[in-house]
């Protein structure tokens, strides 16, 4: 097979895309081939991807456990909207009500994060006939108006008449916390703080708290326990429903089926895509019989739900409990932190080690000796371009794009973390310099 190669696609891109469309590396390769944990490019270039195409890729790339019955299903009956009746929407919604908790239940299918925290925002409004909203400081929730509007990344906040109504809280960011306490002396003072908007911001009007339970984008930034039992009950307390959007968490990732369950912590509604699909588009926001009952008006979404997308999801949830995932993110999510704290003991530029399972992240900092901590944008770059030159894809985010994102596919072996981590330690005494 031939290709038109990197330069070829890059000035495609430069003239037939809109230009916010942006890309990682200097020099980007032609991604040409997914194989389980490697991706190939144009010039037969084998990669380790520890990102996951953003978490999506939990079950490997092309696993042919999932690829298999999509191609059959695409070939068999591809499309027919939720106008007519098809089987593999009522059974994946029949598997999700099995794996998540409490009493969620019912879903709603529509074709990405975005759309799924737009509906479920809706959702709540619908329930509870208020109309405010709460969310955190670095959260990432999408792209549409009110989804963008709900994300308090300014990277990410291209909308220039952001939706009213929504009051942003401090998040639990334990390493430059916002009230410069440290847990758990601290008492959960961020979370306390959620009580104080709630009666300082708004009219008493909040239908709903959106947050991930690990913020993605927003650097890994993973709360300590009883955050989310303390969160809970102030939101109870004033009869606010909490969405936890598990679009980047979700789907054995953390440890968990869901990052939630971390903290023992059952939503109002729980919001998925990116991985259910393994690569096929899916979105879908999930509830209890008692909150559904609230949207009984027509809804539809074309492609929510379709035959394929729904194949993809059952495959998934299949493979996941088959390969027990979910504990072999935990094991291996383990050992890869261990080598990473070890990692962080050597490194002045590591200023911290956070995550759950095999979504983890490293904040890199100018020295981590400097009570300042100054983000080492440029050198985190440099480690990115190192290891890419070196076979390994990782990914970066954060405020300041200063934090190490590992997100692999969950069926890597304790053989590929060994390789991440020889070649991050050689990535970072290269930025170090
Ligand atoms: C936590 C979270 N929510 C929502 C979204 C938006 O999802 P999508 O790009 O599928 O619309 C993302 C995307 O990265 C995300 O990370």
């Amino acid at each position: 097979m031939s290709y038109i190669g990197p330069e070829e696609v890059l000035r495609k891109k430069q003239e037939y895309l809109i230009p916010c469309v942006y890309h990682f590396y200097q020099k980007p390769m032609q991604i040409v081939r997914g194989e389980m944990q490697y991706l190939y490019d144009s010039e037969g270039r084998q990669y380790l991807d520890f990102f996951s195409g953003v978490s999506v890729v939990n079950c490997g790339h092309c696993n042919p456990a999932i690829s298999g019955p999509v191609a059959e299903q695409v070939q068999t009956l591809q499309h027919t909207s939720t106008i007519y009746l098809t089987q593999p929407i009522v059974d994946l919604a029949e598997q999700l009500a099995q794996v998540t908790p409490g009493e969620l239940k019912r879903t709603f299918f529509c074709a990405s994060g975005s759309e799924a925290n737009d509906g479920a925002a809706l959702l709540a409004k619908l329930h509870t006939k208020r109309y405010e909203f709460l969310a955190l400081h670095n959260a990432l929730h999408g792209r549409t108006m009110l989804t963008m509007s709900l994300t308090g990344l300014s990277m990410w906040r291209t909308e220039p008449t952001p939706a009213g109504g929504i009051n942003f809280v401090p998040n639990a960011y334990c390493y430059r916390c916002p009230y410069g306490a440290s847990y758990p002396e601290c008492d959960l003072h961020c979370a306390n703080a959620i009580e104080t908007a709630i009666r300082t911001q708004t009219s008493l009007g909040v239908a709903a708290m959106f947050a991930e339970p690990i913020q993605g984008n927003g650097g890994m930034i993973t709360p300590p326990p009883g955050y989310f039992q303390r969160v809970k009950e102030i939101l109870d307390q004033y009869g606010i429903l909490l969405i936890i959007d598990e679009v980047q968490t979700g789907f054995a990732r953390t440890g968990k089926m869901f990052a939630i369950e971390n903290w023992d912590v059952v939503p109002d509604i729980l919001t998925v895509a990116k991985a259910l699909g393994n690569g096929a588009p899916i979105g879908a926001f999930i509830t209890t019989d008692a909150i559904a009952k609230s949207y009984t008006r027509p809804g539809a979404s074309t492609l929510g739900g379709n035959p394929v997308s729904a194949t993809a999801g059952l495959a998934v949830l299949d493979y996941i409990a088959t390969e027990n995932l979910a504990e072999r993110a935990a094991g291996l999510g383990a050992y890869f932190k261990e080598q990473l704290v070890a990692l962080a003991d050597k490194h002045r530029l590591i200023g911290d080690v956070r995550g759950l399972g095999l979504m983890l992240g490293a904040e890199l900092v100018k020295d981590k000796n400097d009570p300042a901590k100054v983000p080492a944008i440029e050198e985190t770059d440099v480690v990115l371009e190192y290891l890419r030159e070196h076979g390994v894809i990782i990914g970066k985010n954060g405020i300041e794009r200063n934090v190490l994102a590992f997100q692999p596919p969950l069926i890597i072996t304790r053989d590929d973390i060994d390789t991440v981590i020889t070649c991050l330690d050689a990535a970072l005494t290269k930025a170090e310099r």
